[in-house]
């Protein structure tokens, strides 16, 4: 039975889309978990966080990471916040590899900028201070609970990412 193949990181960092390749790549399925959570609960990331407040939104995250932890052979993509919450992060590494995408602030503002899906990022006065705060906030827990890490960058290409993971993975597994 393999492992799974856990990808953590800040926003914007290329999480889901370096798993989706990850797990084509690796012949593994693939988990996404804020899209596990909008078709549980048949509501987007951004009407969970309006209509019913961040509150209910990690207790339903903390409810289907333990259902995710429960897959093998899978690539999970967490969604960035996933790591505030010890129990949710300890029960995934449980599941398998942790591979932490650091990814620059730089790089995290520009591809942020694009898109108005993240609740955390919208209306702040500040873009660029408001990811500086969160991400120190988290970035222990980044650090803590990785197995290994991969640097990003804007130039950083997305198949070389892939690559690299993809030799870690095997490697561990
Ligand atoms: C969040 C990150 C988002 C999503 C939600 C909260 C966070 O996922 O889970 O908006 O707290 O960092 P992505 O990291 O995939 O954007």
């Amino acid at each position: 039975m393999k492992q799974n193949l856990i990808l953590i990181g800040f926003m914007g960092s290329g999480k889901s889309t370096v798993g989706r390749e990850l797990a084509k790549v690796l012949e593994m399925n693939f988990v996404d978990t804020d899209h596990y959570i909008e078709n549980k609960e048949k509501m987007k990331i951004k009407e969970i966080f309006s209509l019913k407040g961040e509150k209910y939104f990690r207790e339903i995250e903390a409810k289907y990471v333990k259902e995710i932890s429960k897959m093998n052979n899978t690539v999970i993509s967490t969604g960035g916040g996933v790591v505030a919450s010890d129990t949710n992060i300890m029960l995934l590494k449980k599941s398998g590899f942790v591979i932490y995408l650091d990814c620059t602030v730089e790089c995290i503002y520009k591809r942020v900028s694009r898109r108005n899906t993240r609740p955390l990022l919208n209306d702040v006065e500040d873009l660029h201070s408001r990811i500086v705060e969160l991400l120190n906030e988290r970035i222990d827990n980044y650090k803590k609970y990785m197995d290994d890490k991969v640097y990003i960058d804007s130039k950083t290409n997305i198949w070389d990412t892939v690559d690299k993971i993809k030799k870690m993975y095997i490697k561990f597994d």
